[in-house]
């Protein structure tokens, strides 16, 4: 055998060789491949594919519905810098409550002395997909079973009284962001961050009241400045004017939210929005049941609206069960 196959021992001996390099690698590619496939599936926001895209150039896009309407620049947030407001903000602001003989101007500098001066930015950023939960508190979010759904959200904004102790389920149990005003004050954790929309120049007093006043310790302990925003009226107006057309006196709160999180995330999920069969705002949480047409908003045209920026592919609505 030895003087027929002379070379075999060395043959086998190669082909040991070429077997195990082979082995290992295979296990060297393996290896390879699942640590640079990694941080694509761990990482949820290296998902830009996945996100939708809601922002547009109205020069370039002049006639479309979405671009007519979306102002990418509008001032979201108040601060000491921008707090002045142009005549038109100015009167459409005042005319929804007056003013009761308070001077906004001294107000908002007086506010800005108590608050840290932040400049809080609406940066949506196209190779990054930072997707947000609106949870709004119709009564439709009852046996929805939309709470997993809802908690997968970087950021989930709740609105007003909006709980989730009990409904966990149904609304999810995450909050990273709770939308308020004075009369809507009873749900806030200082842990999560605030958005303040204050309706009337009052609004801006309470603020002060709260920081300043011993008796509103407890509230003023429950807001943590840190990571309060102050909507800014501009922004109101903004939404009143271009998405509600005008209709009804001023947006709802929640309706205000649903836009404010078009120009802070990459992707939005709208939830919980609708009155019931018979146009009555109805909520999750209580058996309060208001009609439409006894609020000062346009809760029909901000459904239609909400429901043609889902056909629009700008957001994601998701309808509820009841
Ligand atoms: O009733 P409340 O204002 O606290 O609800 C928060 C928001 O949820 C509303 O401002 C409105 O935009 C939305 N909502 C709705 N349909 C309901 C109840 C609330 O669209 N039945």
């Amino acid at each position: 055998m030895a003087k027929v196959f002379p070379n075999l021992k060395s043959h086998y001996h190669n082909v040991i060789l070429l077997l195990s390099c082979g082995w290992s690698c295979t296990i060297i590619m393996i290896l390879y491949f699942e640590t640079t496939r990694m941080p694509l599936t761990r990482n949820p926001v290296s998902k830009p594919a996945a996100c939708i895209n809601h922002t547009c150039a109205p020069d370039r896009e002049p006639e479309d519905w979405f671009c007519k309407r979306y102002a990418p620049t509008v001032q979201l947030f108040l601060n000491s810098r921008n707090s002045a407001l142009n005549a038109n903000v100015s009167k459409w602001w005042m005319r929804l409550f007056g003013t009761h003989g308070a001077n906004y101007t001294t107000l908002v500098g007086n506010l800005f002395q108590l608050l840290p001066d932040k400049e809080h930015n609406s940066d949506i950023h196209p190779h990054r997909c930072r997707t947000c939960a609106v949870v709004g508190n119709s009564g439709n979010l009852l046996g929805s079973r939309y709470g997993p759904l809802i908690d997968s959200k970087s950021f989930v904004m709740r609105i007003n009284r909006g709980k989730t102790k009990g409904f966990e389920e149904d609304v999810g149990s995450k909050t990273t962001h709770r939308i308020f005003y004075p009369e809507s004050y009873w749900n806030l954790e200082n842990s999560t961050h605030l958005v303040y929309f204050p309706f009337k120049v009052a609004d801006i007093e309470w603020l002060i009241r709260v920081y300043t006043m011993e008796n509103k310790k407890n509230i003023a302990e429950k807001i943590n400045k840190d990571k309060l925003m102050i909507l800014h009226p501009g922004f109101m107006k903004y939404v009143h004017m271009n998405w509600t057309e005008s209709h009804g006196n001023y947006p709802s709160t929640g309706f205000l939210t649903v836009i404010f999180a078009l120009h802070i995330c990459d992707e939005v999920h709208v939830f919980g929005f609708g009155a019931t069969q018979n146009g009555s705002w109805h909520h999750y949480f209580d058996k309060s049941l208001t009609p439409y047409s006894k609020t000062n908003h346009p809760g029909h045209y901000e459904y239609e609206t909400i429901s043609r920026l889902h056909s629009e592919k700008k957001l994601l609505m998701y309808k509820g069960w009841t």
